[in-house]
């Protein structure tokens, strides 16, 4: 539930990771207290080259395969680019959608002080939202890349960009590539949970794309990922080791072949 993430704040760290498919939700239920359907989903699963292509269907196929891989941890799910932004009204139809055909328990959207309005919004009726501020993917044409957020004059409008979304009734907040010592000083002053990527280790909490931490997007990796498992590099072995197998006529093996005859005991 959001409040028990909110209760979170100050205490043990928030763990959560993204999560696209049911198999990784299942790999992370028992781990992690939420996970986020993000819309990350774009880059990492379609290959799309930013977020900004990221359709409503695109969030509720892939938010509907997680849930059935979640049984404890909550989930939360991106509301993706041009869902949300128009108005208060279109961000709220949209939220309802995710929520309703996802089971999702909250939606994150991305934007502060211009946001606030509609997270206020959603949570007067009955959609809990997380916040995401600094580096906001989806803004990337307007930011010019992906630049650290919130460095020298931007610090005040990233630390009123919290604020606001903490005023507005968000339940957490996504810090993304921000200074450390903003992270921190943020973390002290807003009274919800900061949710770190690129951000400190002071955060209430910690996120990472599942696919960037497991070494299964290699495209390109931000500096602030740290790879937990090289498995984009162990599993193209695996295919090459296969393939190589099947050329030589040495799998399948008897072991995995069938008899002509029913065998006597419980057949597999
Ligand atoms: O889409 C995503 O994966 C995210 C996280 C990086 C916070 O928004
Ligand atoms: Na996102």
């Amino acid at each position: 539930m959001p409040d028990d993430i909110r209760a979170m704040k100050g205490g043990t760290p928030i763990v959560s990771l993204t999560a696209y498919t049911t198999p990784m939700a299942k790999m992370m239920d028992a781990h992690c207290d939420f996970v986020l359907v993000g819309d990350s989903l774009g880059m990492v699963v379609h290959g799309l080259p930013s977020t900004l292509g990221v359709t409503m269907e695109m969030m509720i196929l892939h938010g509907q395969a997680v849930a059935r891989g979640l049984s404890r941890a909550m989930m939360v799910i991106d509301m993706p680019f041009g869902s949300y932004e128009e108005s208060p009204e279109q961000a709220f139809r949209n939220a309802a959608r995710l929520m309703a055909e996802t089971g999702a328990g909250a939606v994150k959207l991305e934007g502060g002080t211009h946001m606030a309005e509609t997270i206020a919004f959603l949570v007067a009726r009955g959609v809990p939202v997380m916040a995401h501020v600094g580096l906001t993917p989806q803004s990337i044409n307007t930011l010019g890349g992906y630049k650290v957020q919130g460095r020298d004059a931007g610090a005040e409008k990233l630390l009123a960009d919290a604020q606001a979304v903490a005023e507005a009734g968000a339940f957490a907040v996504v810090l993304e590539k921000v200074p450390a010592v903003m992270a921190d000083r943020i973390t002290q002053e807003v009274a919800i949970p900061t949710i770190g990527i690129g951000a400190s280790a002071g955060c209430d909490g910690q996120i990472l794309v599942v696919d960037d931490m497991l070494g299964l997007f290699t495209a390109f990796k931000p500096k602030f990922v740290k790879r937990y498992a090289d498995l984009g590099t162990q599993g193209e072995a695996a295919i090459a080791t296969y393939a190589d197998e099947v050329r030589a006529r040495q799998f399948p093996a008897s072991e995995h072949t069938f008899a002509a005859e029913q065998p006597q005991k419980a057949a597999k």
